[in-house]
């Protein structure tokens, strides 16, 4: 209970030091083009759990990395993620109309809008990223910056994107589908992690891997949850559309392994990503507490 309340506190800490920086480096919606800039701040301001950018705070304890760079490194993913929904959520994908418990962006402005800024929050991303006021030494910044690239781009989220679209109406094997999910939902839950701890003190060669293989099986497990989520949960708690999966013929591990295998296999995702944890260093008790979270989520 005691450690809940704590963690709790830790997260909401951490949502509203986000948010803030969020409100301020977005560009303002007085400026021109001004519909672009609304739809911008639309999709990334006032919702959304703010997983990834906990998840390199978490990591950034680990390495004893500065906060006000954990902030701006968790902040670029972030409009990573919120790109990936603005456009995961268009008709030519699965034209969704609600997200985080709004319009989606193409229902509140319209398509070409959400494209753009699909596209702009991605160029912001790199932006944040790559500036130097960050105070990183400039090879470790510019390693961040391919870190965030490659999961983002066709051998990461964008690719499993596109196998997302290959599969509909398809039945992969699981193989197939746990690959889909390590790159579409993985990737950048993975590199939340591996970049909040190259913020701070180099981990050792075996830390890293254990702390690579501990996110690998959160991020993994985070799709496996949303699976079941769609399957089971009500629309109102989800704040986006529920049965969309099976309504638009999806393979996911619900319609693949049953529900509540697909449940047992993320608790099994859960305990493999401890283990790991275990062994990836002291500071490590936030990023359990996430890995709990991502597993039992209700939305
Ligand atoms: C939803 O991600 C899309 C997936 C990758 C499964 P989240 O569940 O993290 O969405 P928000 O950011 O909290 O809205
Ligand atoms: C989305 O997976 C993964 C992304 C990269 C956005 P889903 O299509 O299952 O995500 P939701 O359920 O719409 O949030
Ligand atoms: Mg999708
Ligand atoms: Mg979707
Ligand atoms: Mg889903």
């Amino acid at each position: 209970m005691t450690q809940n309340a704590d963690f709790e506190d830790w997260v909401k800490t951490g949502q509203d030091l986000l948010e803030r920086f969020l409100q301020q480096h977005l560009p303002a919606p007085t400026l021109a083009p001004q519909r672009l800039h609304e739809a911008m701040r639309y999709a990334v301001l006032d919702g959304g759990k703010r997983v990834r950018p906990l998840l390199t705070l978490a990591a950034g304890e680990l390495t004893t990395a500065p906060l006000p760079t954990l902030i701006t490194v968790g902040a670029s993913i972030e409009l990573i993620h919120a790109y990936s929904l603005v456009h995961d959520d268009l008709p030519a994908m699965d034209n969704d109309v609600l997200r985080r418990g709004k319009p989606t962006c193409h229902k509140q402005f319209n398509e070409a809008l959400a494209l753009l800024a699909g596209d702009t929050l991605q160029s912001l991303a790199f932006q944040w990223l790559s500036d130097p006021r960050l105070a990183l030494d400039p090879a470790r910044q510019l390693h961040l910056v391919q870190q965030l690239a490659l999961a983002s781009g066709s051998r990461g989220m964008g690719g499993g994107q596109a196998m997302d679209l290959e599969n509909t109406n398809q039945n992969p094997t699981l193989p197939e589908l746990e690959a889909m999910h390590l790159k579409k939902t993985g990737a950048l839950i993975r590199a939340a992690v591996l970049m909040g701890a190259h913020c701070g003190q180099p981990l050792d060669e075996n830390a890293q891997q254990h702390l690579a293989h501990y996110a690998n099986c959160i991020g993994l497990a985070f799709q496996v949850v949303d699976d079941v989520l769609d399957a089971e949960a009500d629309t109102s708690v989800l704040g986006k559309t529920a049965g969309k999966d099976a309504a638009a013929n999806k393979p996911t591990y619900a319609s693949t392994m049953g529900l509540s295998q697909a449940r047992a296999f993320a608790q099994e995702l859960h305990d493999d990503a401890l283990h790991a944890l275990a062994q990836a260093g002291s500071q490590t008790q936030r990023l359990a507490q996430l890995a709990h979270f991502i597993v039992h989520r209700s939305h």
